[in-house]
């Protein structure tokens, strides 16, 4: 800010120069200067700035940066923070570069975010899949059992890290400390996705978060929960598990030698905020959301507001709403599109739930009052509706712990293999050339070089017969299947 207020002229990067060339251009193009576009970008321009004297490096934080990135360390109660300018993903690929070496292995739950199994792949790692549990309330996956994170430490004590993802994005999240502690026990690190926690631990109706329970890497997307740009997140690390020189290194080498500075800028300002407003941030949302919730329940609507397994280590996060029609009436894509018709934009979608992210801005008479004119205009177009079984997820988890437990999985990088097509019973014992995901529940049953047990063929078979779907498998009926041809020695 300092120095954008300084009338500074660029003849540096980035070649909009503080907006003045964007601005010039436009004027050619229309001398009027009615380019709305114009002004809105030249106005955040002129914070984009580059390595300069005055501004500082993110890569070698020595000023402003490395002040901001110490303020927001403390704020979250961490000993060391790094702003990342790549989102979540690139704090994933991060942390995951500096646990594994090729070959290596690092126990994953199995329904992860993308950039995991990227992090893996840049890794050359092989990871040790968890099968996640199943809230029973929604059926929807959270993380693995505490028994079963155990039980693969003991199995697989080479491990370099346990990796999980809390909350999920439906904002259901389990108390950590216990598997801090399980993890720790064994010396390994506890690396946590929190990309939809950056707001945990800031209010007392909020989840404690990742780094309060003493996980020793968590990644959180700032931009997803606190009012950051997109592509504003956080790496929070504590403790002498987590080699932090390897994880600078590698977020270095993931994301952009000339990181934004309004990202990095944006980042400051939520810190600088949480830090002024702490849990008053919150509060009124809170309560508007909890009113909101007796509105639904009361109003007897066709909707419900998702309800989770009541459980003392489990907790929801009140700003996220996951709105269901049980009698099937809509599904969560259909009720989706319909908010949307009436100017109401939500997260995301699945079969059954609608999912709401829910701002520290809004109150009952804003944003709220919105969505419930909306809910109430589609209630009365859809009260009368025919009444459908809408598909919930299944139950993959087994009473065994131990079958939860994948074989090493390897994302080592080979030469392109072959693959041959086969009927699903021949492919027992091959390593599938595909990624099996049944949708519901959306959980990737089978990752490519996973090979087939009899487990897998049982629960293809079952799945297929209860009509999910396998979304971009070469047989989206699994009759036929993709194997790896395995090279003899
Ligand atoms: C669980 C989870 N982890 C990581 C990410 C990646 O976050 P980002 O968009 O900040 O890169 C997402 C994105 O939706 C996510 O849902």
């Amino acid at each position: 800010m300092r120095h954008a207020g300084s009338s500074p002229t660029s003849f540096h990067v980035p070649g909009h120069h503080n907006g003045e060339a964007l601005l010039h251009a436009l004027h050619t193009i229309d001398p009027n200067d009615s380019l709305e576009i114009g002004k809105q970008l030249s106005a955040v321009m002129r914070l984009d700035l580059t390595e300069l004297s005055s501004t500082d490096d993110l890569h070698h934080p020595e000023g402003a940066i490395l002040a901001a990135q110490r303020l927001a360390a403390q704020c979250y109660g961490a000993e060391e923070t790094c702003f990342l300018i790549g989102g979540s993903t690139s704090g994933n690929l991060g942390m995951i570069l500096a646990v594994c070496d090729p070959g290596d292995i690092i126990i994953v739950q199995r329904n992860v975010h993308k950039s995991v199994i990227n992090g893996m792949k840049l890794a050359g790692a092989k990871a040790i899949f968890l099968t996640p549990h199943i809230d029973s309330s929604t059926g929807i996956s959270t993380i693995p059992s505490l028994e079963q994170v155990k039980l693969a430490l003991r199995q697989y004590p080479q491990a370099k890290a346990v990796f999980l993802t809390n909350p999920n994005y439906y904002g259901m999240s389990v108390k950590l400390d216990a598997y801090v502690e399980a993890c720790h026990e064994q010396n390994k690190p506890l690396l946590i996705d929190e990309a939809h926690g950056a707001h945990y631990g800031m209010h007392p109706d909020l989840p404690n978060s990742a780094i309060q329970a003493g996980a020793d890497g968590v990644v959180q997307s700032t931009h997803k929960t606190l009012p950051a740009l997109t592509m504003g997140a956080m790496l929070h690390m504590q403790g002498q598990l987590l080699d932090r020189r390897r994880v600078r290194e590698a977020l270095a080498m993931v994301q952009s030698s000339s990181p934004s500075f309004p990202i990095m800028a944006s980042l400051d300002i939520s810190r600088a905020i949480v830090d002024k407003l702490g849990g008053n941030l919150f509060h009124t949302a809170i309560e508007a959301v909890h009113s909101f919730r007796i509105w639904v329940k009361e109003s007897k609507m066709i909707f419900t507001v998702g309800e989770t397994e009541l459980h003392p280590d489990k907790k929801t996060d009140p700003l996220r709403l996951i709105l269901t029609v049980p009698s099937g009436k809509l599904t969560g894509f259909e009720l989706h599109r319909e908010l949307e018709k009436r100017g109401c934009w939500a997260e995301m979608s699945d079969p059954l739930y609608t999912v709401l992210v829910i701002g520290p801005h809004v109150c009952a008479e804003g944003a709220i009052s919105r969505l419930k004119d909306a809910l109430t205009d589609i209630h009365h177009a859809y009260a009368s509706a025919e009444c459908r079984q809408l598909e919930r997820q299944e139950q993959m988890e087994s009473k065994d712990p131990n079958e939860g437990i994948s074989e090493p999985v390897s994302f080592a990088r080979v030469k392109k293999q072959t693959s041959r097509s086969v009927p699903l019973h021949e492919a027992l014992h091959h390593p599938s050339a595909e990624m099996i995901i049944p949708y519901p529940p959306g959980i990737p049953l089978l990752y490519p070089g996973e090979r087939f047990t009899d487990r897998h063929l049982a629960d293809i078979r079952r799945l297929s017969d209860a009509g999910a779907r396998f979304q971009g498998a070469e047989d989206s009926t699994m009759d036929i299947v993709a194997i790896l041809i395995e090279e003899k020695c």
